[in-house]
């Protein structure tokens, strides 16, 4: 026989040399998510993870940077009592998130910080924008988000990353930021984001579930990958430093065709619904959890992505630094 491809797949050296795709905690961002109280609150719907106040965060962080991932990303649980139609407690300097940013940057300086900017943590009706009359309403969301960078980015955040889908968000956000001074500050733009379920551990975990309605006139449909070209064509000219594709695996030809079609980096966000899927079976028994995840993360990494968001992120990078891969 002329071809045989197993020769390349004999020896696990051989294997190494004709492996194609590369998988290390360097291409990894944590999620995190942030509360007042330094008392955990487990996340039912995401096992492993818990909603942790200022020091949990801290510890977690100084764990991320110790295993080599690039960076977390940071998501707060306010309290409903500071929750309005407008978003505003997302301005205050003094806010959690804004508190936490100031903590990671003071303490572990080389991590990268990545803050979300949507309304949905702040609003009262659980949406990313501004809900006037049943409807989200752009131009009145776009200044509260410009508004919002800014404060994150005078907080700190290393890169703040636009997740809600309003029209022309990169574009305002941009010219805030080098307005402010923060011309350094990144954008990744989470370029085309779909309206999916597997956002729905998420939303538990922020308690963050739209009052009314459903996220479908902003988020994308999933049926659609040529709308992706649009986005990621305005997002590019806007200033986007990197597109996102979200939710990862179920995606993973919108990767593919992100990267074909951008030079700039792509990123993936396994989001919490594929890793939740995960923990499910491999609580059950059905599947083994360590594999799986090191293989979807990888996969995700040969669709194109250059960042993949995961919750796996610790427990992929201990596993790649014992040598399980
Ligand atoms: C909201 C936001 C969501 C996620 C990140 N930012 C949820 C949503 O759009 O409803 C989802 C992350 C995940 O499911 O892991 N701005």
């Amino acid at each position: 026989m002329l071809e045989r491809p197993r020769r390349n797949r004999r020896h696990a050296k051989i294997r190494g040399l004709s492996q194609e795709t590369q998988l290390s905690a360097a291409h990894l961002i944590l999620p995190l998510f942030v509360h007042e109280s330094e008392t955990p609150h487990p996340i039912t719907s995401m096992p492993g993870h818990a909603r942790l106040g200022l020091e949990g965060i801290a510890r977690l962080a100084g764990e991320a940077l110790e295993l080599g991932l690039a960076g977390v990303a940071l998501f707060p649980a306010i309290a409903d009592s500071l929750k309005d139609p407008l978003g505003q407690e997302s301005a205050n300097p003094d806010g959690l998130l804004q508190r936490t940013v100031r903590l990671l940057k003071a303490r572990f300086p080389e991590l990268l910080v990545v803050t979300d900017v949507a309304l949905d943590p702040y609003s009262s009706d659980g949406h990313d924008g501004v809900l006037v009359d049943g409807r989200i309403d752009n131009e009145l969301t776009l200044p509260i988000l410009a508004k919002m960078a800014v404060n994150q980015a005078r907080a700190g955040a290393d890169v703040v990353a636009p997740s809600d889908m309003m029209d022309g968000r990169v574009g305002v956000i941009r010219q805030a930021l080098d307005d402010a001074g923060f011309s350094e500050t990144a954008i990744c733009s989470y370029s085309v984001k779909y309206a999916s379920a597997f956002y729905g551990p998420f939303r538990q975990a922020l308690d963050s579930t739209p009052r009314s309605g459903d996220k479908k006139t902003y988020q994308m449909n999933p049926a659609n990958v040529r709308e992706a070209l649009r986005e990621i064509r305005l997002d590019a000219a806007e200033g986007a430093d990197w597109l996102m594709v979200k939710p990862g695996l179920p995606y993973a030809d919108v990767i593919r065709f992100v990267r074909e079609n951008s030079d700039l980096p792509v990123a993936a966000y396994h989001v919490s619904g594929e890793y939740s899927m995960l923990r499910a079976a491999a609580e059950k028994g059905f599947i083994d959890y360590d594999a799986c995840l090191l293989e979807s993360l990888l996969c995700l990494r040969r669709a194109g992505a250059d960042v993949i968001f995961t919750y796996g992120a610790l427990d992929a990078a201990r596993l790649l630094r014992n040598g399980s891969h």
